[in-house]
C-alpha cells in the first residue's frame, strides 16, 4: 500500500528571513492560572520565554526584535503585579549588562521610561549607552509605551522643533502653514520611538488574542500577523519558526498588485 505523505513544510528560507519581529508577549496569567500559580509567576515564566526566544533571534540571524512588556495602560494592573514585572525587568537587564558585551547585542528601550523608578531608569539608561554601538540582534523593549501616546508625543515633539527652530515672535502665519504642509511620513516617522528602526516584517501575537492593544500602530502599517493559540511562556523556538515559515508564504504587496 502506497504511504500517504502529508505535505508539510519543516524549515523557513534562510535568505527570506524577516528583519524585524515584534511580538506582543500574551497569555502569562492564562498559563499560571492553569498551573494553580499567581499571575506573577506566569510573568517569571513570560521572562525566561523572552531569553530564550531573544537568544534564537540573534543566532538566526534576525535584525530587529521588538517586545512589549507593559503598556501604559498595564499600571491598571494590581500594585503587586506591576511591581513584580518591574521587579524582572531589573533582574534582566543586570543579567543582560554582564553578556551584552560577549554577545554583541543592542538595547532600546521604546516608551515614557521617565516614569520609572530611580533604580530602573539608571539601568535603561546604562544598558542604552553600553549597547549603543554594538551590531549583533538589536532588542527593543516596550515600556510604558503605548502607540496612541507614542503619536501625540511625535506630533507635540515636531510642532516644539518647529517653533525653536523658526522663532515664534516673527513667524508668520504662512511660513507655518508651509512648515506643517512640509511634514511627510518619513520626516514623521522621526519623532517616534522607533526612529531609525525598521518597521516591522512579522508581529506575532501569542494566547489566542486577535488584538493590536496599541502596539505599534503607525509601524505595523505593512507588517504581517501572526496568531496562535500558544500561551507566551509556552512560546518557544518550534513555535518561533512556525510563524516565520507563515510569514515565509506570504505575498507582500504594500498595497500595489
Ligand atoms: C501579558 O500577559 C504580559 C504582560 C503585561 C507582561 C509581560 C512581561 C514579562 C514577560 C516579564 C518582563 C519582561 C522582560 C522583557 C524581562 P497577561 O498578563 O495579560 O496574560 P493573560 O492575558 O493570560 O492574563
Amino acid at each position: 500500500m502506497r504511504k500517504l505523505f502529508k505535505k508539510t513544510q519543516s524549515a523557513w528560507e534562510p535568505e527570506k528571513l524577516p528583519r524585524h519581529i515584534a511580538i506582543v508577549m500574551d497569555g502569562n496569567g492564562r498559563w499560571a492560572k492553569k498551573r494553580s500559580l499567581p499571575r506573577t509567576a506566569g510573568h517569571a515564566a513570560g521572562a525566561e520565554t523572552f531569553r530564550r526566544i531573544a537568544t534564537y533571534c540573534k543566532n538566526i540571524g534576525i535584525e530587529y526584535l521588538t517586545v512589549y512588556a507593559f503598556s501604559t495602560e498595564n499600571w491598571k494592573r494590581p500594585p503587586e503585579e506591576v511591581e513584580k514585572i518591574m521587579q524582572l525587568l531589573e533582574k534582566y537587564i543586570i543579567e543582560a549588562l554582564g553578556k551584552m558585551e560577549r554577545d554583541k547585542v543592542k538595547m532600546k528601550f521604546l516608551g515614557d521610561v521617565t516614569v520609572l523608578s530611580p533604580k530602573l531608569k539608571e539601568l535603561v539608561a546604562e544598558a542604552e549607552e553600553l549597547s549603543k554601538t554594538f551590531d549583533g540582534v538589536q532588542v527593543n523593549v516596550c515600556l510604558n509605551y503605548g502607540s496612541r501616546d507614542e503619536i501625540i508625543r511625535a506630533v507635540k515633539s515636531y510642532a516644539a522643533e518647529q517653533i525653536i527652530e523658526s522663532n515664534a515672535n516673527t513667524e508668520s502665519t504662512k511660513k507655518m502653514e508651509e512648515t506643517i504642509g512640509s511634514l511627510t511620513e518619513e520626516k514623521f516617522s522621526k519623532y517616534l520611538y522607533t526612529a531609525d528602526i525598521p518597521d516591522p516584517d512579522l508581529i506575532i501575537r501569542p494566547s489566542g488574542e486577535h488584538r493590536v492593544s496599541n502596539f505599534l500602530l503607525w509601524q505595523s502599517a505593512y507588517s504581517e500577523y501572526y496568531f496562535t493559540d500558544a500561551l507566551w511562556p509556552d512560546f518557544n523556538e518550534k513555535e518561533l519558526d512556525k510563524a516565520i515559515i507563515a510569514y515565509q508564504s506570504r505575498e507582500r504587496r504594500y498595497g500595489a498588485i
